[in-house]
């Protein structure tokens, strides 16, 4: 049996953690937090974050050799073996690199405190996505200790996205492995590779060097982030044009070198981390003196926040020029579809669009009003939470379907028109609505990248 102890109980340290216990019954996995709310929640049926089939995964092996706690860091850090650190690295936000490279505080304490409290040799390992060179740092930390200890210090960053992390986490695409070419480091290697293996092909587990693994998250994020920001470049060439971008994705996607997926234009991308990586590989390449390439991805950030801005702006010019004191009905608070996260979610960004055009906003989600009211921050007391969508359009001029939830897509719109103010509007950040039938029932639709369809002459300066 080997002791395995997980530093972070977040998206990223909760299901992973959880998978591994599943399928590795013989080893003993503790995950760690220092947020005593959510072990409390990790150890109760209602999670801490909502995530399709993982609390049928934590209650498989909770208690047997899965557990969460809060408590008796020293002990853990001790026993372990193994350690993942899987700690927050948001986006530094003072100082030298503010608003672009990680803030690593967070990384540091915890390399502090697993040298405090270590009396043997471990296996460190960032499951964590940091700047290239990170393990660097780490190593420099541990390994200057005075108690003759070695610690080996690995990169194995995380790919599973949100909604479907148990998925990705059980049929992984592929595990990375980062660890030095040094005798300790290929024996540790091997040691997680070893783990993995437990439940995923061999062929699925790429070794590589440790910068290597750290710059390749980065990089994975960034090319993901990429595509839409392309598409979405697309999206406001086909409003102008008549093109639809759905046709478009379309027909590029069926080249097989361009591949479907990641082609759905949309409000935006969201989350927590394509914005924060990319603004990492951006500072890197910075501090590299590659301007011209740092230049390149920062335009994937920049398209976003254009796609954002020109969705409010479409909505203002389009309901007369005015939305002050207008009710306006928002389906979708969470960045997407299956999740409670509202981390940098477009649904927000776009909420505060319209609250800086005196809108009157009535805020709709199955599952991330709670989250959304704590990232609102001071906006949040001009939004209205409604859980019932039926209630949140209820005197509506306009809806604005920034998340696409399934649920949205299904509701009796008739019912909903015949509640709302006329003329009605309904501005479909995610394509999800049948458009052809929202303006049968009467509705004004817009769509990303597609004509509007209309019941008057829109006035145009085009
Ligand atoms: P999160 O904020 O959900 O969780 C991080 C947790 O670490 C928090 O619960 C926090 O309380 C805890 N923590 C912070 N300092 C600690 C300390 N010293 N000791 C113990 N616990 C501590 O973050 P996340 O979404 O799980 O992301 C974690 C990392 O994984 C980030 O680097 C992120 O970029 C990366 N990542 C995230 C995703 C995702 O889908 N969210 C996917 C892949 C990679
Ligand atoms: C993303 C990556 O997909 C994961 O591989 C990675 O591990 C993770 O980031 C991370 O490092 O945090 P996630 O952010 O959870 O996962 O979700 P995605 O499915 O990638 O969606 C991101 C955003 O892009 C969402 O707002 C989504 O609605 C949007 N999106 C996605 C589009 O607008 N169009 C698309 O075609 C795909």
């Amino acid at each position: 049996m080997t002791k395995i102890l997980c530093i972070g109980a977040g998206y990223v340290g909760g299901p992973t953690m959880a998978v591994i216990a599943l399928h590795c019954p013989q080893h003993l996995i503790t995950v760690f937090d220092i947020n005593e709310k959510k072990i409390a929640e990790w150890n109760s049926d209602n999670l801490p974050i909502y995530e399709p089939g993982l609390l049928e995964v934590v209650q498989q092996s909770r208690g047997r050799n899965l557990f969460f706690s809060a408590s008796d860091i020293a002990r853990h850090i001790d026993e372990a073996e193994i350690i993942f650190v899987s700690v927050n690295t948001p986006t530094k936000t003072f100082g030298q690199g503010a608003g672009r490279t990680a803030d690593l505080q967070y990384w540091e304490k915890t390399a502090r405190m697993i040298l405090e409290h270590s009396s043997t040799d471990k296996i460190i390992i960032e499951k964590s996505t940091l700047p290239v060179r990170t393990a660097q740092a780490m190593e420099n930390i541990l390994n200057t200790n005075a108690k003759g200890l070695h610690f080996e210090v690995l990169s194995n960053p995380e790919f599973l996205a949100e909604g479907s992390a148990i998925q990705n986490l059980e049929k992984p695409d592929r595990v990375l492995i980062g660890g030095h070419d040094t005798p300790k480091g290929q024996k540790a290697v091997q040691t997680i590779v070893d783990l993995y293996a437990n439940w995923v092909p061999r062929d699925r587990i790429i070794t590589t060097n440790l910068w290597s693994s750290e710059l390749s998250k980065l990089v994975a994020n960034a090319f993901l982030a990429q595509r839409i920001s392309s598409i979405n470049a697309i999206s406001a060439l086909c409003e102008k044009t008549g093109a639809d971008v759905e046709e478009v994705s379309y027909a590029i996607g069926r080249d097989s070198r361009i591949g479907p997926r990641f082609l759905k234009a949309s409000v935006g991308f969201g989350g927590s981390c394509f914005k924060k990586d990319i603004l990492n590989l951006v500072y890197l390449c910075e501090s590299q003196g590659l301007p011209e390439v740092a230049a390149y991805w920062e335009q994937v950030i920049l398209m976003n926040e254009y796609q954002e801005a020109r969705f409010v702006a479409n909505m203002v010019s389009s309901m007369f020029n005015t939305l002050a004191g207008k009710r306006i009905a928002i389906f979708g608070a969470a960045f997407k579809a299956n999740t409670s996260d509202t981390r940098e979610s477009p649904a927000l960004a776009v909420c505060r669009g319209l609250l800086a055009e005196k809108a009157d906003l009535v805020l709709c989600d199955p599952h991330a009003l709670e989250n959304a009211r704590v990232d609102l921050g001071e906006d949040a007391s001009r939004v209205t939470f409604e859980k019932d969508p039926y209630v949140a359009a209820d005197g509506a001029h306009a809806i604005a379907v920034l998340t696409e939830w399934e649920a949205f897509a299904k509701l009796d719109y008739h019912r909903i028109f015949d509640a709302m103010v006329n003329p009605s509007f309904i501005f479909d950040g995610r394509n999800i609505l049948d458009r052809a039938k929202m303006h049968e029932i009467g509705f004004n639709v817009y769509s990303v990248g597609k004509q509007p369809l209309l019941h008057f002459k829109q006035n145009s300066t085009d």
